[in-house]
């Protein structure tokens, strides 16, 4: 058998997982679900699910992975044997995979699509973001326009798998995580000294609490499950690549640590620009296709500012996108000892034709809708729906539960501190070793799913 691939270092892992966490998600989503939801008093709310939730989380999936070097259902079958029905929540997330891949790829190809616009200097043609919007709609009534760019963005990520784990997901997010930081720096500068800048900054920072509502729990929870790249086996995928004296505690903070601090300066570049133009804030999923196009464009630089904006978003999809296929990938690799070309044509293959209903849902098949919760959903939404609302927060709801009463606590916390960590938080200096696993216990066993499963009552109306 050829041995199982590993990252290079941990720093290479750090900058693949963070370049899964850092996406769509934060660029896309992040602002324009803040900007809908009170600001700072979302924000707020958000950090708390990163920290209480989000974080045991992210430890347990790479735990899980690293140390049964598989993919989400081998790590359950490794574990809790091959006939447990624990294997069932890892093929959660190979379904998941699907499901998010298929409207995130739509997203990636509109963002190629832009760069691509911004280069030829298309938006300083419009004179509004109502203009970008009509142009936004008409190019998406093309469905070629949509497949095209969905497959160009799709061809991009196989091209990265193909390569393997070092060669592929290593290389392309060591490369490109710091291209997108720096870019994000750049924007950010620019922002902060556009006049009215305050403004912005004072919409992301002080907290409009009467926004907030029991949804917003459920918002800020599923968008938590989300950015982490949590609930559907990512993580473990990535984790199964770590070697036994890998620090989980402390890659895990750091992956945190920069998808936070990443989602927030992408904020900071938004409205600092949307604000100096007196926009509206709360344009929703629009945000970024509408109406920053003209408000960039007519900055000072702003044909270079344009362009930058949708490679960084570009970038995100790309280092994202990778690590939502390879789950599937991973799964086809071990359980059925495909190789990984062979694996990749396959699962992609598939991948790539659930695709094909988002795509037009823009257009051949907007009128092919579902109603959900009031409202009606096109595939592209449905996709969206049932991976954020439904099948994130299910997988991470049986991760804990699984670590927390399957596992046990204790080999949980003992594999997690096995790569040399002292403490599960502050390394020993705060909290004590006992401390920090009561407190780990807690969050794990109780917190989360408790949680995780009011938001489930609550999100279809049965409380
Ligand atoms: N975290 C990414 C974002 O913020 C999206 C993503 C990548 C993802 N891999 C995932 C989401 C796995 C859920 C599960 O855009």
């Amino acid at each position: 058998m050829t041995k199982r691939e590993q990252w290079s270092s941990k720093t290479g892992f750090i900058l693949a997982a963070a370049g899964s966490a850092v996406g769509l998600g934060n660029i896309w989503k992040f602002p324009y679900i803040a900007g809908e939801n009170g600001g700072a008093a979302f924000l707020f709310i958000y950090l708390i699910c990163i920290l209480a939730i989000g974080l045991p989380i992210l430890n347990v999936e790479i735990l899980l992975g690293r140390e049964t070097q598989k993919n989400p259902v081998g790590a359950f079958k490794a574990i809790h044997g091959d006939n447990s029905n624990w294997k069932y929540v890892g093929a959660l997330g190979v379904f998941a995979s699907f499901t998010i891949l298929s409207f995130y790829s739509i997203v990636g190809g509109w963002s190629v699509a832009y760069t691509i616009e911004a280069l030829k200097g298309t938006f300083a043609s419009f004179p509004n973001p109502e203009v970008a919007g009509e142009f936004f709609n008409l190019k998406n009534s093309n469905p070629y326009w949509v497949l095209g760019y969905h497959t160009i963005f799709f061809l991009s990520i196989i091209g990265i798998i193909l390569s393997g784990v070092k060669g592929g997901l290593e290389k392309a997010s060591k490369f490109l995580m710091p291209v997108l930081l720096l870019i994000l720096f750049a924007l950010v500068v620019n922002g902060l000294m556009l006049p009215d800048s305050d403004k912005g900054m004072e919409f992301l920072f002080s907290p409009d609490w009467s926004k907030i509502n029991p949804s917003t729990f459920l918002l800020a929870l599923g968008h938590a499950f989300f950015t982490l790249s949590l609930g559907m086996g990512a993580m473990m995928t990535y984790g199964s690549y770590l070697s036994d004296n890998d620090d989980i505690v402390n890659a895990s903070y750091m992956v945190a640590f920069l998808d936070t601090v990443i989602a927030i300066l992408a904020g900071v570049a938004i409205f600092t620009v949307v604000f100096s133009s007196g926009y509206d804030p709360t344009a929703g999923p629009g945000l970024v296709f509408h109406v920053l196009p003209p408000l960039l464009a007519q900055l000072p630089g702003g044909y270079i500012f344009a362009f930058l904006f949708f490679l960084l978003l570009t970038i995100a999809a790309v280092t994202s996108g990778i690590s939502i296929l390879e789950v599937s990938v991973s799964y086809l690799v071990d359980e059925l000892k495909f190789s990984r070309k062979k694996a990749t044509m396959i699962m992609g293959a598939l991948v790539y034709l659930a695709a094909i209903p988002c795509a037009l849902s823009f257009n051949l098949l907007s009128d092919a809708t579902i109603p959900i919760q009031g409202k009606a959903f096109t595939f592209f939404d449905v996709a969206d729906f049932l991976a954020s609302n439904i099948l994130l927060p299910l997988g991470g709801f049986f991760i804990a539960i699984f670590a927390g009463y399957v596992w046990s606590i204790d080999s949980t916390v003992k594999a997690l501190l096995k790569g040399n960590s002292e403490s599960l938080y502050f390394g020993n200096s705060i909290l004590n070793s006992s401390t920090s696993k009561t407190i780990f216990g807690l969050l794990i066993k109780y917190l989360s799913p408790v949680l995780i499963f009011l938001v489930f009552l609550y999100q279809f109306g049965w409380i």
